[in-house]
């Protein structure tokens, strides 16, 4: 039971400002890798010593070993206690909420979120702290400066811990509370929804799938779904996680959620639809023949949250991430609330969240959430939609007419370019970014430059300012263009263009997404002179 030190060579850990390490599967399983990650984070907050900690992930492969390395980690470290979801499962936003209800020291999450799973795919891990939220960049840069020069860690030799009981175990002095993942959440979700009208909603013939995209949230789904509301048995797809998640990506777009996708466009499928993440924090919503994108499920989830009991009292602001659309401003206004723009990633939130300044929040890239944690939420997001249709009883394609009819229609697409080699992109973002200030009144594609910047945000909490968060260009018709690399892909470079196009409450609101945007697509891709910086003219990706 002895702690050991073991001698390791320091590596490049997780990147300052990020919110976790994500790398290949087998990388992790080299000897000493997850250890060190788990030994810098132990040292970057000053040592565990006393401290308890959440421990738990979304089930992929390596996910119980390293579940039980953590543990025995903590256990070398001087942990007074660790709380462990059964099965060494948890969802994101369940670690988080776990984390805040026992008022623990913070938490480590096993995920690398929708990427694939297995021994040749990937896997991540993320600390998050005690408020619940992702690592702030101050830790993140302490823990990367700590993975270089880290010499050794601390490990118990002791047997494996029985993940599957739920009980209470000790190694030493620490304590080990194997908990339901599910128990603690459920609770927190029916204090926010109204249980009672959405379980009439179901047994009066309303009609749903879930994906769980064999990923963390099957059992939550399953239990608060068909077990507490009384969807009927069925209801989630994909319901039990796997390793591999039945060899897909847990990623919750039509693309990846094709299945599903295509039996909600029957005109005979089922009234709502939605997907999970493989952790558990994006979310997916489709009704009948309605596809509505993350960035309008954000401004109907708070223009309509007053719906909720937990919510009735109002918002006190909304905060969007600056490429999701401006469609959640425009309820911001005329809930005379504030809204705020941040730079992608959630942790941007979670100042705003800890100040009150707003109650929700969310990403294009399909994350949504609110005060009740920390981090986006999947099945919070399709349980205020269920209590939202509860109320209204009317479809969701209608409830998006009304909502466009009363605030105007913020057509929208994100094109993603995978890949692309990371030379050729640093080469056309400085060209990009050399000419900015030369393009107001250019036009491209018909398209008329009224101005445009690079996006840097100053926290109106803390007062940190971030820069280069991504360029954005405004059109005088109401269109908008973005461009960022993503800061999470793993191989190369991947171009981001997020597409937008407003018309106003009295326009036609009927257009196909993609020709509702070809001006302002052919107009960016001029601007970042994509062909000829890289040999690509379609996009791999478009959500
Ligand atoms: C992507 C999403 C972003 C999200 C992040 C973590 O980051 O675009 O909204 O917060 O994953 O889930 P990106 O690859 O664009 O940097
Ligand atoms: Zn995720």
């Amino acid at each position: 039971m002895n702690p050991i030190n073991i001698p390791t060579q320091p590596f490049e850990g997780q990147k300052p400002g990020t919110s976790g390490l994500r790398k290949k599967t087998r990388i992790f399983m080299e000897s000493g890798y997850l250890e060190n990650f788990v030994q810098a984070t132990f040292n970057a907050i000053g040592g565990a010593k006393g401290k308890t900690f959440v421990i738990g992930g979304d089930g992929r492969y390596f996910n119980d070993r390293a579940v039980q390395t953590i543990i025995k980690m903590a256990a070398a470290n001087g942990a007074k206690g660790v709380i462990v979801g059964q099965g060494g499962l948890l969802s994101t936003p369940a670690a988080s909420h776990l984390i805040r209800l026992n008022k623990t020291d913070g938490g480590f999450i096993l995920s690398a979120s929708h990427n694939p799973g297995g021994i040749d795919e990937d896997f991540g891990i993320k600390f998050n702290m005690a408020n619940g939220g992702p690592a702030t960049e101050t830790l993140t840069n302490g823990m990367f400066e700590e993975t270089k020069t880290i010499s050794a860690f601390s490990i118990v030799e002791a047997a494996n811990i029985d993940l599957l009981a739920i009980s209470r175990q000790s190694i030493g002095d620490m304590t080990i509370e194997i908990v339901d993942p599910v128990e603690d959440y459920k609770i927190l979700m029916a204090s926010l929804f109204d249980f009672e009208k959405i379980r009439s909603l179901f047994s009066n013939g309303f009609t749903m799938r879930f994906d769980a995209m064999h990923a963390v949230t099957g059992p939550y789904a399953k239990a608060i779904l068909e077990d507490a509301l009384g969807a009927s048995k069925g209801t989630v797809l994909n319901g039990v996680p796997s390793e591999d998640f039945g060899k897909g990506h847990p990623d919750p777009n039509p693309v990846w959620a094709k299945e599903l996708m295509d039996l909600m466009m029957r005109d005979d499928g089922p009234d709502f639809g939605a997907a999970s993440d493989g952790d558990g924090d994006r979310n997916m919503i489709v009704g009948r023949n309605t596809y509505v994108t993350p960035s309008d499920s954000l401004a109907v989830l708070a223009a309509n949250a007053h719906l909720a009991p937990g919510y009735k009292s109002g918002l006190s602001g909304i905060a969007r991430s600056m490429p999701t659309s401006g469609a959640s401003d425009l309820v911001a206004e005329k809930l005379g609330i504030g809204s705020f723009e941040t730079p992608t990633g959630w942790k941007f939130f979670g100042n705003l969240l800890d100040a009150g300044k707003v109650t929700i929040c969310g990403e294009e890239s399909a994350g949504t959430g609110s005060d009740h944690v920390r981090e986006k939420d999947g099945l919070w997001a399709v349980l205020l939609w269920l209590n939202i249709l509860a109320e209204r009883k009317q479809s969701v394609a209608s409830i998006m007419a009304d909502h466009w009819k009363e605030f105007g229609r913020n057509y929208y697409s994100r094109h993603d370019y995978e890949a692309i080699p990371s030379n050729a992109a640093d080469r056309m973002f400085a060209n990009l970014i050399g000419k900015l200030n030369n393009l107001a009144s250019k036009k491209f594609a018909g398209e008329k430059v009224q101005s445009a910047d690079e996006f840097s945000y100053h926290d109106p909490v803390d007062g940190s300012v971030s820069e280069h968060q991504g360029v954005r260009i405004f059109f005088n018709s109401g269109g908008r263009a973005v461009f960022r690399l993503s800061g999470t892909g793993t191989e190369g470079a991947t171009l981001r263009i997020y597409l937008e196009q407003y018309v106003a409450a009295n326009g036609d609101h009927t257009l196909q997404t993609q020709l509702a945007l070809k001006n302002v697509s052919q107009a960016a891709l001029d601007i970042i002179e994509l062909t000829s910086f890289t040999d690509r003219t379609q996009p791999d990706v478009m959500t």
